[in-house]
């Protein structure tokens, strides 16, 4: 920021200084850059207090009671706790925090510009718990996630603390779901668009789970090959490797800097922290802030402020009204560690290695199997038609939005249509992440897939009644069209509006399917499966344990929802 310094020493002398409007941040290449052309590092924390987890979560139920989070809370809503809880984010001299789960339709001003004001940036994870997220299990990029982010970027794109959109929290994980791959990419593509039309200043980021070489490298290759549009500004490592006293080469932190030496966009690690040898040291911080992990590296977030119920936490909150902060240890020692990274001394300007985004490799890595062709930008208007114009049978507005059953329920259909006369399959609302093949409705919300294959199911069966019921699911739309022909006809019509080629830019919020005379539409959800098997740490070569984190930190956000229910596979294109 340039100041005029004369008018800037007058106005302090006439009122309480004016906060300097925060520098908006850029990357060109591997590194962030502020207004100044000095490279800038995330110095942050996890800002997000944990939702509801537990055994009565709807999310644990159909997961093996793996813990995930049902609900959450919008940090950035309440002023006053972003007041009380600011002088502490000061003390650790964090310049960023991320946060997880927001609602849109709440008021963020008041906290925003609190953050603003004190020089502290915002990564904002675009996606939510339970079916707001890009389903591990069954992936799909889909209508009701689109627009769903396009809500959370509308509410916050005015703020010009706002860094970075973070389009996915560990969606591609171990064991192996690689075939997430092409829909977190097409997230990142369409979420690119929208922000560049609507001239919004901030990355696009995704964090991504720690692992073996072997998975974690291919991954944070994937994801930022190929040109501007599709690959993303910011990879995400949330990273639990150095644990108690270790140091660089030991922790496998030497190693990540050598595997992410040729990314050709940004890096930071999205969470770091590990807690399986107590006291946390804190020493990353040293190496986190010099070369030569600033060759790769533009910093972290450390996890986190907010208490968890495994350890992670950093304050309590105490008195009645929960407003009086206490501070840990581990708090006190990273606040002591982050408040000595000075001026970033020894650190490269300009990256010395430049890579040039360029085509993703042509063949398939053997170990992560993912498809360089996407799946189409959701379309809905594609969606909306068929939605108006061709169900006999649609999902309870009840039902969809329980996506563990929804799960079971679009699993059980399609087994059931493969022995009907349809002509519809379950191809028309699959996706092969793998093969790059994806079904014409695969882009619709899951309530569109099921009430297309409810009709199918029902129209095969003459309109019997008891064919569209489903334990109590499923209800009969008494409107045109009045023959099964003319339901498959007109959905033919729908499917014809897909644009050709399949992406473009969205603009806007697709308009929601909205109640009609069925009753039983408007609702989107999608199903999901959570991964009990990728705790932060599976990755390490070193120094820590392998981290038995009981609650993967990493899913506050909720990359995940839950159910594992679906095999799409089956019935794949
Ligand atoms: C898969 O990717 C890793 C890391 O990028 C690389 O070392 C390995 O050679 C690749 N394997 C194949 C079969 O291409
Ligand atoms: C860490 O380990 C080194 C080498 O074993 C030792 O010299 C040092 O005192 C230890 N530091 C702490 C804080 O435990
Ligand atoms: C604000 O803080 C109080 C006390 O810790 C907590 O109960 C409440 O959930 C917080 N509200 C938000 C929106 O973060
Ligand atoms: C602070 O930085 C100095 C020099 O960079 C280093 O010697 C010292 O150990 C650091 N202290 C802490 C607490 O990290
Ligand atoms: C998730 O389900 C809720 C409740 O049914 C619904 O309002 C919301 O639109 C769904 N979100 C997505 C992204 O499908
Ligand atoms: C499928 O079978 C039902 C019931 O026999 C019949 O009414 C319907 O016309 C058939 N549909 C097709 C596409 O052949
Ligand atoms: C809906 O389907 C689920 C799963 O098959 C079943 O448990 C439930 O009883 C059905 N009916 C209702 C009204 O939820
Ligand atoms: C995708 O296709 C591959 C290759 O045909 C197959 O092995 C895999 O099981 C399919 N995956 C899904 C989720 O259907």
């Amino acid at each position: 920021m340039l100041f005029n310094t004369a008018l800037f020493t007058s106005l302090l002398a006439l009122s309480p200084a004016p906060a300097a409007a925060i520098s908006r941040i850029t990357r060109t290449g591997k590194y962030l850059y502020n207004d100044g052309g000095e490279r800038f590092y995330i110095k942050g924390v996890a800002y997000q207090p944990q939702g509801e987890v537990g055994p009565s979560s709807e999310a644990n139920d159909a997961n093996g009671g793996f813990p995930e989070p049902s609900s959450y809370i919008d940090p950035l809503s309440s002023a006053t706790n972003c007041t009380r809880d600011l002088p502490y984010l000061q003390q650790l001299g964090a310049n960023a925090i991320r946060v997880y789960s927001v609602n849109p339709d709440n008021d963020h001003s008041e906290c925003m510009r609190t953050f603003s004001d004190a020089g502290i940036y915002v990564l904002l994870d675009v996606s939510l718990p339970l079916n707001g997220s890009i389903n591990r299990a069954s992936p799909a990029w889909t209508t009701s996630l689109l627009n769903e982010y396009i809500r959370t970027i509308d509410a916050f794109s005015q703020y010009d603390n706002l860094l970075a959109f973070n389009i996915g929290n560990e969606v591609i994980n171990l064991p192996v779901n690689t075939d997430a791959g092409p829909f977190v990419k097409a997230a990142a593509r369409d979420t690119k668009a929208y922000l560049k039309a609507k001239n919004i200043n901030a990355l696009v980021g995704y964090s991504s789970v720690d692992g073996e070489p072997a998975f974690r490298d291919p991954l944070a290759n994937y994801l930022t090959c190929g040109d501007e549009t599709v690959s993303l500004d910011l990879f995400g490592l949330n990273n639990y490797e150095w644990c108690g006293n270790s140091t660089f080469a030991n922790s496998g932190w030497e190693s990540i800097v050598d595997d992410f030496s040729n990314l050709p966009v940004a890096a930071y690690m999205s969470e770091y922290g590990c807690i399986t040898s107590p006291p946390r040291l804190w020493q990353e911080v040293g190496s986190l802030y010099s070369a030569p992990t600033t060759n790769v590296f533009s910093g972290g977030i450390a996890f986190s402020y907010f208490p968890t119920s495994d350890g992670y936490g950093m304050v309590t909150f105490e008195g009645t009204d929960g407003q009086t902060v206490e501070t840990s240890d581990d708090f006190d020692r990273l606040a002591a560690r982050l408040s000595n990274v000075t001026a970033t001394p020894n650190t490269p300007a300009q990256s010395s290695v430049t890579v040039t985004q360029g085509e993703c490799p042509t063949a398939e890595n053997s170990t992560f199997q993912a498809s360089n062709t996407l799946p189409d930008t959701p379309d809905q208007t594609v969606c909306n038609c068929l939605y108006e114009n061709s169900f006999s049978c649609v999902v309870e507005r009840a039902t969809a939005g329980r996506p563990a059953i929804m799960g079971a329920l679009i699993d059980y259909t399609c087994s059931l249509l493969g022995s009907t006369n349809s002509t519809a399959t379950c191809a028309t609302i699959g996706g092969n992440g793998t093969t790059g093949q994806y079904g014409e409705l695969s882009y619709c919300s899951d309530e569109i897939k099921l009430s297309y294959i409810f009709s199918a199911y029902y129209e095969s069966q003459n309109r019997r009644s008891d064919a569209c019921d489903f334990a109590g699911n499923a209800t009969a739309v008494p409107r045109p069209p009045n023959t099964p022909e003319d339901a498959s006809t007109n959905a033919a019509q729908c499917l014809a509006q897909a644009p050709q080629g399949g992406v473009f830019t969205v603009t806007s919020g697709g308009s929601t399917q909205t109640a009609t005379s069925s009753g039983s539409m408007g609702t989107a959800t999608s199903t999901g499966a959570g991964q009990p098997t990728s705790s932060g740490s599976a990755g390490n070569t070193g120094g820590g344990s392998n981290g038995a984190i009981s609650l993967n930190p990493l899913h506050l956000g909720g990359s995940v929802a839950l159910v594992g229910a679906i095999a799409f596979g089956v019935f794949m294109v």
